[in-house]
């Protein structure tokens, strides 16, 4: 027995409720990725009868959507900045909040043509691709702990034509050298957040995501380790959370970093600070 797409999808809707805030549009996305269409395709076919394989295929995916798995572990890919990104459970799925990193970075970037950049955890590589779509003079190292991440990474680069050097590194540790730009989006959430067992998080990857008591232990090092590997005058730009920017501040003072600023997103909360090397 099959079904049709606009009862598929209500079937998907009213499973999806109890653990998303997008039911429908969950669903939508999921009978596209099986049927290998739009949702544009879903809303002018309304009546077309799914295939058998296809109404199977759906229903194991919204299982799988129950426990909660993220849309983008199902169907591969999530786009950032405009770009079409593979993903995988080894990385955090890229968020739309990021996107003011990237344009907080390229803001600076496009002062700087040539300019070198490190990017310190780069995941599926969703920020240090887009700035070098945007800004392709720019030399980019990317760096992650997880040799998972730096692999779908470099599938990520390869598929967008791009050149960047991807380096698996405890943060400094196997870097060389000073950059015009260091930018990072850390793991910032603190192990005891109750967030961390809230949606979809408990399916991404944990280091990704808390780096351990008090939240603030990746940003700490990063902040402290810059300075070696900055030259004068560059830039540290980084992604917090909404309550840290007082403390990314003090940090970031502290270790030499003056014209200290802080990015609002779109709705308000402070989410990206940067700063600039004492000369
Ligand atoms: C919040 S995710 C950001 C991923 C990606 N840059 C993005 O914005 O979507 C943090 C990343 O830092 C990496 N990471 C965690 N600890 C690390 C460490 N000690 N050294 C380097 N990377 C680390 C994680 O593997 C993860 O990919």
């Amino acid at each position: 027995m099959s079904e049709q797409i606009d009862s598929a999808i209500e079937w998907g809707r009213a499973r999806c409720a109890g653990i998303s805030d997008t039911p429908k549009l969950d669903a939508e996305l999921l009978l596209a990725h099986c049927i290998g269409k739009t949702r544009s395709y879903l809303y002018s076919w309304p009546e077309q009868q799914l295939t058998h394989n296809d109404w199977q295929q759906f229903q194991s995916l919204i299982t799988r959507r129950l426990e909660p798995t993220p849309i983008a572990y199902l169907v591969g890919e999530r786009e950032f900045f405009s770009l079409g990104l593979k993903t995988s459970p080894a990385a955090l799925v890229p968020r739309p909040e990021t996107e003011l990193l990237v344009e907080a970075t390229l803001a600076v970037c496009l002062q700087q043509p040539g300019a070198d950049l490190l990017e310190l955890g780069t995941g599926t590589g969703a920020i240090a691709i887009a700035l070098k779509v945007e800004c392709p003079t720019i030399e980019i190292v990317a760096t992650d702990i997880s040799s998972h991440c730096l692999e779908l990474a470099q599938l990520n680069a390869v598929r967008h034509k791009l050149s960047i050097d991807w380096i698996r590194s405890d943060w400094f540790t196997q870097i060389d050298g000073r950059f015009d730009l260091i930018v990072s989006n850390p793991p910032y959430i603190s192990a005891t957040d109750t967030a961390l067992e809230q949606g979809d998080l408990p399916a991404e990857p944990i280091a990704a995501l808390s780096p351990g008591p008090t939240g603030l232990e990746a940003l700490e090092v990063i902040i402290a380790e810059s300075p070696n590997y900055l030259k004068p005058g560059g830039y540290l730009l980084l992604e917090h959370g909404y309550d840290q920017e007082n403390e990314v501040a003090g940090l970031m003072r502290e270790h030499g970093f003056v014209n200290v600023d802080c990015k609002l997103d779109l709705n308000g909360l402070p989410r990206v600070s940067l700063g600039q090397l004492g000369k």
